[in-house]
């Protein structure tokens, strides 16, 4: 391990961004100081909250405690990864859909999540939905609304997939 910075090669939302910086510094002060990626939130700092979430490869990550080392040859996904202000993600325009938020401050990790739960189980049970946001903080207790969100977003999803299925067919 050493504490000089280096080139880091970051595959972020489909582009290679190139950073100087020590390979141990948090992803996510990368993501948002050098990248301007400010989707992720930092809260606890400590992996204890799930704000910072992005997706690795896929995975749902703390960004706070995974080091820029950790993220380099993988595809991070942020928030602003998944739709544009014109064309949002079904995952984001459903939980404006249902105003799942009160200050807003967990709700990148509550969407980064849901988008990973989705893309794995289109269909989850309220009882999935529950335990794999379990271990995402939310302090104005919006929860009832979040799962509601989660539960419109696959039907947005659904939806979307029968347009597809019925254009091509
Ligand atoms: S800020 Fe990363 S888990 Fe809380
Ligand atoms: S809406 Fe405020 S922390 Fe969740």
């Amino acid at each position: 391990m050493t504490n000089r910075a280096a080139r880091l090669v970051l595959t972020v939302n489909g582009a290679t961004h190139v950073v100087d910086a020590v390979a141990q510094t948090p992803l996510l002060y990368l993501l948002r100081n050098d990248l301007a990626l400010n989707g992720p939130k930092f809260g606890c700092g400590l992996g204890e909250c799930g704000a910072c979430t992005v997706l690795l490869d896929g995975i749902p990550t703390r960004a706070c405690v995974t080091t820029a080392e950790v993220a380099l040859g993988r595809e991070i996904t942020t928030l602003e990864g998944l739709g544009t202000r014109t064309a949002l993600h079904p995952v984001q325009q459903a939980f404006i859909d249902e105003q799942a938020a009160q200050c807003g401050y967990c709700l990148n990790g509550m969407i980064m999540t849901a988008k990973a739960l989705l893309d794995r189980d289109p269909h989850p049970s309220v009882a999935t939905i529950q335990r794999e946001l379990s271990r995402n903080l939310c302090r104005c207790g919006t929860h009832v609304e979040i799962v509601r969100a989660v539960q419109r977003a696959a039907q947005l999803l659904a939806a979307q997939t029968d347009v597809h299925d019925g254009a091509r067919g």
